[in-house]
């Protein structure tokens, strides 16, 4: 792998699995093993990682960090996403030492370990402000076109990524359920987007409306560039909390992903996420469920599809 790929996790409704695929495709790089990483990376060392939470619900983080460690980072009240916005948007050129915010080998590999090569970009719950700080910190002239003169506010991620960057083989940024500014800052500095759904009737119509969305940003984008800018591609859909039958997605949600696959074509993985208990109880131990997947039952089966599902994204960067 030459250069870092950055990848949003989206979707505009909660509870979809956004969190969850996030943590476990930065944490399932580790797990693979070195001939694997030759296979499918081009490389035998585990690759450095880059999470961002990009959610004040801050789940990422207390998923990664535990919540001991969140709350006093809460406390402190500094050295998280919310700060870093803040300094980049007032400030030109802003002095802040983006790598003073990265807390370093910190994730939860079990009860006594980290990966030592995954490193977070931290939320705060006051994050949930900083929409209404890009949109208030607008030029007065409305006469001035969006495109031209409101650019930056799409690139303040992209800027703060720019200085750690070349750090990394992956970044993932998990998304806060909307498509307001901090996700259009995503989009932008993001080379693939990926988006989690439930299987159920509704969500199809929203993902229609997610890649409408992302096209007309990419439009924007492209535009405010004068064509200089490379266009954020679907990496593809992923279906989570499938309920099965003999092996098989229930008939219900069969047709769901079916119907999907008719409109979205290649872009819907195959292999899809089964609901269990496994990924809650790791969560609520602070781990991610590769921790637990020893003790069998759905913990075992969501580690090997979640590595099916790497090894699908892997295959379609
Ligand atoms: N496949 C699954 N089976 C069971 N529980 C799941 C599964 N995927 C996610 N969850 C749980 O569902 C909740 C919502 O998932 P999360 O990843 O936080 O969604 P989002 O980030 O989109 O809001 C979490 O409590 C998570 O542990
Ligand atoms: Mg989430």
């Amino acid at each position: 792998m030459a250069e870092c790929c950055t990848v949003s996790v989206v979707n505009w409704k909660g509870g979809v699995g956004k969190t969850t695929l996030t943590h476990h495709l930065a944490v399932g790089l580790q797990v693979m093993t070195e001939a694997e990483r030759e296979e499918k990376l081009g490389m035998r060392r585990k690759p450095r990682v880059l999470l961002i939470d990009n959610d004040a619900q801050c789940n990422l983080t207390i998923s990664c960090l535990g919540s001991d460690k969140f709350e006093k980072m809460v406390e402190r009240g500094s050295g998280t996403m919310r700060e870093l916005y803040a300094t980049f948007l007032r400030d030109e050129d802003p002095d802040s030492d983006v790598e003073e915010f990265i807390v370093e080998g910190m994730v939860r590999k079990s009860k006594y370990e980290n990966y030592e090569d995954i490193d977070v970009l931290s939320s705060h719950p006051d994050l949930i402000y900083t929409d209404m700080d890009f949109a208030i910190y607008s030029e007065p002239d409305f006469k001035k076109s969006m495109l031209g003169s409101n650019i930056y506010k799409f690139q303040v991620l992209d800027r703060i990524l720019e200085r750690v960057r070349e750090r990394y083989d992956f970044i993932f940024i998990d998304c806060p359920p909307s498509m307001h500014y901090l996700t259009q800052n995503s989009i932008y500095t993001s080379d693939y987007y990926l988006i989690p759904m439930l299987p159920d009737w509704l969500s199809t119509y929203g993902i229609h409306s997610i890649v409408t969305k992302v096209d007309e940003l990419n439009r924007m984008f492209r535009l405010a560039e004068d064509g200089n800018y490379v266009e954020t591609e679907l990496v593809g859909i992923v279906a989570n909390k499938v309920r099965e039958y003999k092996e098989k997605p229930i008939q219900s949600q069969s047709a769901i992903i079916n119907d999907l696959k008719e409109q979205h074509r290649d872009q819907v993985f195959a292999q899809y996420l089964t609901d269990g208990d496994g990924i809650s109880q790791a969560s609520s131990m602070g781990v991610p469920v590769y921790a637990i997947a020893g003790s069998g039952g759905t913990a075992r089966k969501q580690s090997e599809l979640l590595q099916e599902i790497l090894g699908e994204f892997l295959d379609k960067i």
